[in-house]
C-alpha cells in the first residue's frame, strides 16, 4: 500500500533525535491536520467519512478504543464529544475492552485511535465491535494501513511519518481529529450552534502559533530536566483533561529515561498516593484555566499546596497570568491561553521537552528506548 514518506520528513533536520525534531513538528501537525475540514461558513466538512451522516444521528453510545499514548487522546477526546455531543462516552484500552463481552449495537459508535494502524490490540477490538454492528470510526496517520481498511470510516490526522517510538506529534494530532470528530457530530446533531463551532475553530487554528511559543521558550525548563537526570521517581497530577495530560507526561519519562513515573489525577491523591510523598519528592502538577469553570482551577491549586506541604518539589505548568500558582510552585512554566478542553494541546509538549531532555542528559537513544517497538504487532 502507499506510505506517505520523503526524505526530507524521513531525516532528523538537524535535531539531535527525531524525538527533539517531531516535538518541534508539532505546530505543523497541528496544522496540517485541521487543514481543509471546514468551510467559509465555519461548518466542519468531514467528506472523508463517508459514513451516512442519517446513520451518525442515531448514535447513543460512544467507545474510543486504543492504546499507549492513543489512549490518552481518546481520554481528551471522551470529554471534548461528552461536553460537546452529550452522547455518553467511554474510554477503554482495547486490550481490555474485548474480554469483558461488552454492550454493543448498531446505534453504539466506536472510535479507535492508533498512529501506526496496525497495533494488533486495536485492530483485534475494532473487528469484534463490527461483528457485534456497531458503527467503526478510525483516526490514524498511517495511509492505507489495516484499522482504517477495516473500519467503516477513516479521519487521517496528518502528523507525518513519526519515527521516534515514543509518541509526540501524532498525539496531539491524536486529539486535534478527536476535536474535529466531536464538533462534526455535535454539528450533525444540533448540539451545538454554528457561531459555536466557529468559535472553536478560531481557537483552534490559534494553537499552532501558541506550540511554537512553548517550544522557543524552554530553556528553563530544559536546564530544570538536566538537573534532574538522577530523580528516582517523578509524579504528575492532573484533573478534568489534565488528567490524561499527567498520565501522557508519566509515561513519557518511564518510556525514554527509565525513571519510575506516575500520573494520577489531582482529586485521587488524597485516596492514596499523598502517601508517597516526601521530602524532595517531584511532582509535576498540570493546572487548568483560572478562566475556567467555577472550582477546577482552584482545587488543583490546592492539590499543589497540599504536597508542597509535605516538602514536594512542585513543578507546575500553568496558563499565562495564572498567579495564584506562584505561592507554592518551586517553579512554574507558563503555556498561552486557550479554553480549558483544549489545553492539553498545549501542557503536553512542556512534559514532552522534559522527558527527551531528561533522557538525553543520562545518555540514552531518545529514539530507541530498549524493550519497545513502534508499532506492537502482536497480542
Ligand atoms: C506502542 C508504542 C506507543 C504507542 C502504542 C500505540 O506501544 O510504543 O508509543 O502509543 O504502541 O500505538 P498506535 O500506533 O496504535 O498509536
Amino acid at each position: 500500500y502507499h506510505v506517505d514518506w520523503d526524505p526530507e520528513s524521513a531525516t532528523k533536520g538537524g535535531f539531535s533525535s527525531f524525538m527533539e525534531k517531531e516535538i518541534h513538528d508539532q505546530p505543523d501537525a497541528v496544522r496540517q491536520t485541521l487543514l481543509g475540514r471546514s468551510d467559509l461558513n465555519g461548518n466542519l466538512t468531514l467528506d472523508e467519512l463517508r459514513i451516512d451522516p442519517e446513520e451518525l444521528k442515531k448514535v447513543n453510545k460512544i467507545i474510543v478504543l486504543a492504546c499507549g499514548t492513543a489512549a490518552y487522546a481518546g481520554t481528551v477526546a471522551k470529554y471534548a464529544i461528552e461536553n460537546w455531543c452529550r452522547i455518553p462516552t467511554e474510554v477503554e484500552l482495547a486490550h481490555e475492552f474485548r474480554y469483558r463481552d461488552p454492550i454493543l449495537d448498531d446505534n453504539t459508535l466506536v472510535v479507535s485511535i492508533s498512529q501506526s494502524g496496525e497495533t494488533m490490540d486495536t485492530l483485534m477490538a475494532v473487528r469484534y465491535a463490527r461483528e457485534q454492528g456497531a458503527k467503526t470510526i478510525s483516526i490514524c496517520n498511517t495511509n492505507g494501513s489495516t484499522i482504517p481498511r477495516e473500519s467503516d470510516a477513516v479521519l487521517y490526522t496528518h502528523a507525518g511519518p513519526e519515527i521516534a517510538v515514543a509518541s509526540t506529534k501524532a498525539f496531539l494530532a491524536q486529539i486535534t481529529a478527536a476535536y474535529l470528530l466531536g464538533l462534526y457530530l455535535a454539528q450533525l446533531r444540533g448540539n451545538i450552534f454554528s457561531g459555536q463551532i466557529k468559535d472553536v475553530l478560531a481557537d483552534l487554528g490559534k494553537i499552532p502559533a501558541k506550540i511554537q511559543t512553548i517550544l522557543d521558550g524552554a530553556g528553563p525548563l530544559r536546564e530544570l530536566a538536566r538537573s534532574m537526570a538522577n530523580e528516582q521517581s517523578i509524579l504528575f497530577l492532573g484533573r478534568h483533561v489534565g488528567y490524561p495530560v499527567a498520565l501522557e507526561g508519566a509515561l513519557k519519562l518511564k518510556e525514554i529515561a527509565y525513571i519510575h513515573a506516575e500520573g494520577f489525577a489531582a482529586g485521587e491523591l488524597k485516596h492514596g498516593p499523598i502517601a508517597l510523598i516526601d521530602e524532595g519528592k517531584p511532582v509535576f502538577v498540570v493546572v487548568p484555566s483560572p478562566r475556567g469553570r467555577d472550582s477546577l482551577h482552584a482545587k488543583v491549586v490546592s492539590n499543589i499546596q497540599e504536597v508542597r506541604a509535605r516538602g514536594a518539589r512542585t513543578l507546575v505548568i500553568a496558563e499565562e497570568g495564572d498567579e495564584a500558582v506562584k505561592a507554592y510552585a518551586e517553579h512554574v512554566f507558563y503555556v498561552p491561553e486557550t479554553p480549558t478542553l483544549l489545553m492539553p494541546l498545549l501542557t503536553t509538549v512542556p512534559l514532552q521537552i522534559f522527558a527527551a531532555e531528561l533522557a538525553a542528559a543520562k545518555g540514552y537513544d531518545v529514539d530507541q528506548p530498549r524493550n519497545l517497538a513502534k508499532s506492537v504487532t502482536v497480542e
